[in-house]
């Protein structure tokens, strides 16, 4: 089809090209800003120390709580680590209602978070629940809490935080849709102890953890060893990576307390951020567009080329393009004569494809796996989710076309991370350790349903200088099981590990006095029963 939509969209398909060239220049820029982030604060990388100073080993045993919040919604659960690496994990999950994103106070959001752990608790813990009230109403026992009363939460925060200790840290900036100013700034863990305490709950939060941590935690916990996990990594609504870094490395000053037996930290890269003054970063027209629509324009620059929040919305500014261009039939033809459905095409007024974010990345999986000769799966879906009827062939292939640029950019950019990291951990160069595998921790909806992301991958990571052929087969890309649940847990069992008395007698001794208060309320009330019964008898 020498048409003009099959050279326009392959003139869009160049643009997002994305080549070994580009692949290598940018891993040195990631390698540079990884170091610029571990000197100095307020770097484009922010690689914040996470005050986690080890990866488990499997063996770790104990029932906790884990909460996620991260993007759509929000997760609630218990997790019980058997201590031979393998975990039983219960959990509940609400979708976060869209107007407590954007709420005003930070309060609205973290107490609608606070419901969800009592409504778990009733729910699946009932009995710890109620001893739990009962000790809080018994008159004689005050003393009765003991620190394993009280549940260790680990919460999975998944944005930007400056930590400042194990289980304190302030937020920096939202991404993913969230903005509620009030919270920047504050930290999240007290937000959310806060609004715990005011509905009297024994749960601690114990430990922040983001997901990228717990992604790596929860793969080194079920597969530890020498061989345990670099780098865990999330390709999902949004990105970012954690690693294992010498504190050596680390020269900006921590202000927290924290382990230095093991010589090591993990840094969370906040790698959305990477290169906002985008001194690599592919740039194209529809790129510039989407960022001025998001709430944080400049910033996150990484994440909007590669994550599940923007490929659609990019795929979406595409195609709008696209058929705006007078010479170009793109889902419009005359009448049945050119379509090969024998209808013409027509788009809904309602279709997600007119409106700003309407469009959900889940189609580029679509389009990159219809391998039908007539792409007509990808043809029912665009039906289906964009109300787009009778689309052509031709269209199917240019939608398809450009869709899987976008994809095919995302995943080269995903290996300029992975690669970087794996570089920077020395392991694929040491004698030492020549036939060790490099373990690397991924999760998120792209890695899990996108067709060929890993592949892709690969392919880039294999044009890397340094890695080549031989160093990508010793990288062994793995799904990390449910690092927001176990991870946080893992994390949380650390934590508590290392918590000085202090802290949890300070806990404690507030849950006694407060018994106490009620004790005292009871003995009132408990008297005036008394007089009335002895009215009514
Ligand atoms: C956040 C990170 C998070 C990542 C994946 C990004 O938008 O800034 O903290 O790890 O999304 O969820």
């Amino acid at each position: 089809m020498a048409s003009p939509l099959l050279a326009e969209t392959q003139s869009i398909v160049k643009q997002f090209e994305f080549t070994d060239d580009d692949v290598n220049k940018s891993v040195r820029e990631f390698l540079r800003q990884m170091d610029e982030g571990l000197e100095k604060d307020g770097t484009s990388l922010s690689q914040i120390p996470t005050y986690v100073t080890g990866v488990p080993t499997g063996k770790e045993k104990g029932l906790y709580m884990a909460v996620d919040l991260g993007g759509t919604n929000f997760r609630v659960c218990s997790v019980k680590l058997n201590g031979d690496t393998t975990f039983n994990i219960t959990s509940d999950k609400v979708a976060v209602p869209k107007e407590l994103m954007v709420a005003k106070k930070a309060e609205d959001l973290f107490a609608f978070l606070a419901q969800q752990i009592k409504k778990f608790l009733e729910k699946h813990h009932g009995d710890h629940f109620e001893a739990h009230i009962r000790r809080r109403m018994t008159v004689s026992s005050p003393d009765g809490y003991k620190d394993e009363h009280v549940f260790r939460m680990g919460f999975t925060f998944s944005f930007p935080v400056q930590q400042v200790g194990i289980n304190k840290g302030t937020l920096i900036r939202w991404t993913k849709g969230f903005d509620i100013p009030d919270a920047v700034g504050k930290d999240v863990c007290a937000l959310l102890q806060t609004e715990i305490d005011k509905l009297h709950l024994p749960v601690k939060v114990a430990a922040l953890v983001n997901d990228t941590v717990g992604t790596l935690m929860a793969h080194s916990y079920s597969s530890p060893g020498s061989q345990g996990s670099i780098l865990g990594a999330i390709f999902g609504t949004g990105t970012n990576g954690a690693y294992l870094e010498k504190l050596s490395n680390l020269k900006k000053p921590l202000v927290g307390e924290y382990d230095t037996s093991t010589g090591d930290m993990v840094i969370n890269t906040e790698w959305g951020s990477f290169d906002n003054q985008l001194n690599v970063l592919p740039n194209t027209p529809w790129d510039a567009a989407l960022d001025k629509e998001t709430p944080n324009p400049g910033f996150q620059m990484y994440e909007k080329r590669v994550s599940g929040m923007f490929l659609g919305e990019l795929l979406r500014l595409v195609i709008n393009d696209l058929m705006k261009k007078p010479d170009v039939s793109l889902f419009r033809d005359e009448n049945s004569s050119t379509n090969d459905r024998r209808s013409t095409t027509d788009i809904a007024e309602t279709s997600g494809i007119w409106k700003a974010w309407g469009v959900d990345t889940s189609i580029l999986s679509h389009a990159a796996g219809d391998h039908t000769p007539k792409l007509s799966v990808l043809r029912e879906t665009l039906q289906e989710t964009l109300q787009i009827s009778a689309p052509a062939f031709e269209d199917a292939q240019a939608f398809k076309a450009i869709a899987e640029a976008i994809g095919r950019r995302a995943a080269r950019l995903a290996a300029v991370a992975i690669g970087a990291v794996v570089l920077k951990s020395g392991r694929l160069a040491d004698p030492e350790r020549a036939d060790d595998t490099v373990n690397v921790g991924v999760d998120g909806s792209l890695v899990e349903n996108y067709p060929y992301f890993e592949d892709m991958i690969y392919e880039a990571l294999r044009a890397i200088e340094g890695i080549g052929e031989e160093g990508a087969k010793r990288i062994r890309i793995g799904l990390a099981q449910d690092g927001s649940g176990v991870g946080a847990a893992l994390i949380a069992l650390v934590a508590a590990g290392a918590e000085k008395n202090a802290p949890t007698e300070e806990i404690l001794s507030e849950l006694r006095q407060e018994a106490r208060a009620t004790a005292a309320t009871a003995a009132v009330s408990d008297e005036s029963d008394q007089v009335g019964a002895t009215h009514s008898a």
